[in-house]
C-alpha cells in the first residue's frame, strides 16, 4: 500500500547566534506598514522585547503592543488580543514569548475578519483563511508553536484545553535564538522542556508517526535527552539552551506530521480545570502513559534507545524500561511535581477527570493501545 505523507512547514527559520538581527530582512521583504507585536507582560518585564522593538524602530514602521495575555488564555481572553489587532489594522504579526502569545498571534493571522471569532473555530477550525504573515520568536524551549498548525485555548465551560488545528496558522518566520531563553527560570524552562520531550516521544509512538515525523521527532529526541538538565541547570549553558530551541522547533515539526497521544489528551483536563501549567501537567503524566503503552510502543522506545543510550540493555523489553526510567528520572531531576496531590485535585472529582479526558478524542486516536475510560481511571488514579 502507498502511504500518502504531509509536511508542512514555516517559510523561512532562522536558527543560532544573532539570529534576531534577520527581523529587519524579514520586515522588508514584507514591506511591512502596521506591526502588531504580540507579547506578556512576563515577556516584557523579563527584558526580552528590549531587542526585537529596538530593530522594529530602526525599520521606521508603525507598530503596536498587545500584551494584555495571561498565561494559557481561555478563548475569550485571546480574542480580545485578537480584537485589538483587527482594530488596529495589523499587516504583519510578530509575537515574542512562550506558546500562550504564539497561539494567540496564529489566531489572530486566520482571524483579521468580522465573520467568526475563536468561539465559532471551536467547532469549525478549518473555516478560516490566512489573512496576514507570521514571525514567530520563542522564549520558551518550548511547546514547538511555531512549528505547528495548532492554538490551544482554554475553553472554562468545558473545563478543557481545545486545540484549535488549521494549516492556515503555520508561521512564515521563525527566529530561534537562544539569548531568548537565557535568563527563562529554571522551574518554567523545566516545565517547557519536559512538554517538548513529551511532544518527541509522543510523535514517535503516535498512530501517525510517518518517515517525515519519526526524522524530527528521534533528531529533538536525542537533542533533548543530552541536554535539557544542563539547559535548565546551569545559566551559562548556551550550547544546552541552543540545542534545545532547536529540539523543540524539531518536536513541533513532528507534531505537524505527526502528532501526540494519551499523555496531552489526559493532560488537557488538568489544564483546563485545575490551571495546572500545560508542561507542569504532562510531566506527571508521561511516565504513567508511558508505562501504559509499553506493551504496544516497546519496539519503538527500544529504538530511541538504540539512538539515544549508550548502556548495556541487551533485550528490546530492557531497553524500552530504560527509556521509561529515563523520562522519569529527568522529571525528578528537575523538581517537577510527579503527582496531583499539590495541585488540590480532590480524588472525588477522578470520574469528572476521566469524562473530560475521554472526550480528547483528537488525540486519544493516535494513541497505540486503546485507553478506555477504565485505562484513563487507573493512570488518573496513580497519579492523584
Ligand atoms: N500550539 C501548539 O502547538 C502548542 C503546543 C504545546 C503547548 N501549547 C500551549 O502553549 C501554552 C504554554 O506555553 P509555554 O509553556 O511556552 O508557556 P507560556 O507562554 O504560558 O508562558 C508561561 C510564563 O512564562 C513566562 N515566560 C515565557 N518566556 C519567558 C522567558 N524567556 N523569561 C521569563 N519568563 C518567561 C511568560 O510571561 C508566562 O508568564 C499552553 O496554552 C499550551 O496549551 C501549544
Ligand atoms: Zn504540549
Amino acid at each position: 500500500m502507498l502511504t500518502k505523507y504531509e509536511l508542512k512547514m514555516p517559510h523561512a527559520v532562522f536558527s543560532g547566534e544573532d539570529a534576531l538581527h534577520k527581523i529587519l530582512d524579514i520586515f522588508t521583504e514584507n514591506q511591512v506598514k502596521h506591526l502588531a507585536v504580540f507579547t506578556d507582560k512576563g515577556i516584557e518585564g523579563a527584558g526580552l522585547l528590549d531587542f526585537p522593538m529596538a530593530k522594529v524602530k530602526e525599520t521606521g514602521v508603525e507598530y503596536t503592543i498587545l500584551d494584555d495575555l495571561p498565561a494559557e488564555p481561555t478563548y475569550m481572553e485571546a480574542q480580545k488580543l485578537v480584537d485589538q489587532c483587527k482594530a488596529y489594522g495589523a499587516d504583519f504579526i510578530m509575537a515574542v514569548g512562550g506558546g500562550s502569545v504564539m497561539d494567540t498571534a496564529k489566531l489572530s493571522s486566520i482571524l483579521m475578519t468580522d465573520e467568526y471569532g475563536i468561539k465559532e473555530l471551536l467547532d469549525t477550525p478549518g473555516r478560516a483563511k490566512k489573512c496576514i504573515p507570521t514571525l514567530m520568536i520563542p522564549t520558551t524551549a518550548g511547546t514547538g508553536s511555531e512549528a505547528t498548525p495548532n492554538a490551544i485555548v482554554a475553553v472554562p465551560e468545558k473545563q478543557l484545553k481545545v486545540g484549535i488545528v488549521n494549516t492556515n496558522m503555520i508561521a512564515d518566520y521563525v527566529i530561534l535564538d537562544a539569548v531568548m531563553i537565557k535568563k527563562l527560570p529554571r522551574k518554567i524552562a523545566a516545565a517547557t522542556g519536559v512538554d517538548a520531550l513529551a511532544h518527541a516521544i509522543e510523535c514517535y509512538t503516535s498512530n501517525k508517526a510517518n518517515p517525515f515525523s519519526d526524522i524530527f521527532a528521534m533528531q529533538a529526541l536525542e537533542m533533548i535527552l543530552a541536554n535539557i538538565e544542563t539547559a535548565c541547570d546551569d545559566p551559562e549553558a548556551m550550547d544546552a539552551k541552543n540545542k534545545m530551541l532547536l529540539a523543540s522547533f524539531y518536536a513541533g515539526v513532528a507534531i505537524t506530521a505527526s502528532g501526540t497521544t494519551a499523555v496531552h489528551a489526559l493532560s488537557y483536563p488538568l489544564g483546563g480545570k485545575y490551571h495546572i501549567a500545560h508542561g507542569v501537567s504532562n510531566a506527571i503524566l508521561l511516565a504513567p502513559v508511558m508505562r501504559f503503552n509499553e506493551p504496544a510502543i516497546r519496539g519503538k522506545l527500544a529504538e530511541v534507545y538504540d539512538r539515544c543510550f549508550h548502556g548495556s540493555a541487551a533485550t528490546v523489553e530492557e531497553k524500552s524500561a530504560a527509556v521509561i526510567a529515563k523520562l522519569e528520572g529527568i522529571v525528578k531531576h528537575l523538581d517537577i511535581p510527579t503527582s496531583l496531590t499539590e495541585f488540590g485535585v480532590p480524588k472525588e472529582d477522578l470520574e469528572a477527570l476521566v469524562a473530560s479526558g475521554m472526550e480528547v478524542t483528537r488525540l486519544l486516536v493516535n494513541n497505540m493501545r486503546e485507553v478506555t475510560p477504565d485505562d484513563a481511571r487507573r493512570i488518573y488514579q496513580e497519579v492523584l
